[in-house]
């Protein structure tokens, strides 16, 4: 058992979830050891922030049984924050996601705390399931889409969603990524730099900090540049093409964020939609 006045266990205890997510992620940017690193040294945050929002726009559901479907976990917040809510303890949740690494942390997350889970490896924009999902919870995953995925997935997101479903989608957009480039350089080198200090005592981690920084340099541009041309509209227009149909937008841009600032001005929205009749 770590105690949390004992650093240099809870060191250890990051590399070796670090070691394990970087042999177990299959992203050819080494995405899933980096999205915890950055969440564990504080420069980055798990999506626990829209809680309260989220809550509110599922709250005919919270507690009834439920069948939901995480598309794109990252990590195991979403299940965290999502089963939290659910007093019955009566939700079955289905995650999806591209890596492996994510599914086998939501998977011992789950039997940890007892909860009702299935995994799938898959692309979620391409997906078909055998069964209907009441919720369907998409966190920040069509940032890793282009434009004519993105419809895909909502066609296939459209299939899943039960008739009377709800899907909730978080996302991020920019009308000045250009203008946010070099901020978002400065802050990408500062959180390699925050993590080689942290790791100073184990050079050997040294290669593959280098490794997930400088693939993830190459990554944040692309998601910036697809950010920029996902505007409200942009989803509301796709949306309205599969038969879904926005019914509520919330804006949690001025949210404030638990981790460091890091210069990003992205507006940030919490989606409703459902089927449109
Ligand atoms: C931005 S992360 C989710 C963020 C996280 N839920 C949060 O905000 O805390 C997106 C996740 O979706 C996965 N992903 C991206 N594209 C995907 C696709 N086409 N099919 C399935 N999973 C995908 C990635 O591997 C990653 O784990």
């Amino acid at each position: 058992m770590i105690k949390s006045d004992e650093p240099i266990n809870e060191l250890q205890e990051t590399l070796a979830v670090f070691s394990k997510l970087y042999d177990t992620c299959t992203c050819p940017n080494h995405f899933h050891p980096w999205w915890f690193l950055s969440i564990k040294l504080g420069t980055l945050g798990s999506q626990h922030y829209v809680s309260p929002f989220v809550e509110e726009l599922v709250d005919p559901w919270l507690s009834k049984p439920a069948n939901i479907l995480i598309a794109g976990a990252a990590d195991t917040a979403s299940l965290d924050l999502l089963s939290a809510m659910n007093s019955g303890n009566n939700w079955r949740f289905t995650i999806v996601d591209l890596c492996e690494a994510p599914l086998q942390q939501t998977r011992e997350f789950a039997a940890q705390n007892d909860l009702a889970l299935n995994t799938e490896r898959c692309d979620v924009s391409a997906a078909s399931f055998d069964e209907q999902f009441d919720l369907i919870f998409v966190f920040y995953t069509m940032s890793f889409m282009e434009a004519e995925q993105q419809l895909s997935f909502l066609l296939h997101m459209k299939r899943a969603l039960a008739r009377d479903g709800k899907m909730i989608c978080a996302l991020k957009y920019s009308d000045q990524a250009k203008a946010d480039d070099a901020l978002r350089e400065q802050a990408l080198e500062e959180k390699h730099q925050t993590a080689l200090c942290y790791f100073a005592d184990y050079p050997e981690v040294h290669p593959h900090l280098e490794a997930i920084w400088h693939s993830n340099q190459g990554n944040r541009r692309e998601t910036a540049r697809r950010e920029a041309l996902m505007h409200e509209a942009d989803i509301k227009r796709l949306a309205s093409q599969t038969g879904l149909r926005v019914t509520e937008s919330v804006d949690i841009s001025h949210l404030k964020k638990p981790w460091k600032g890091d210069g990003d001005s992205r507006t940030q929205l919490v989606l409703s939609l459902e089927h449109d009749e």
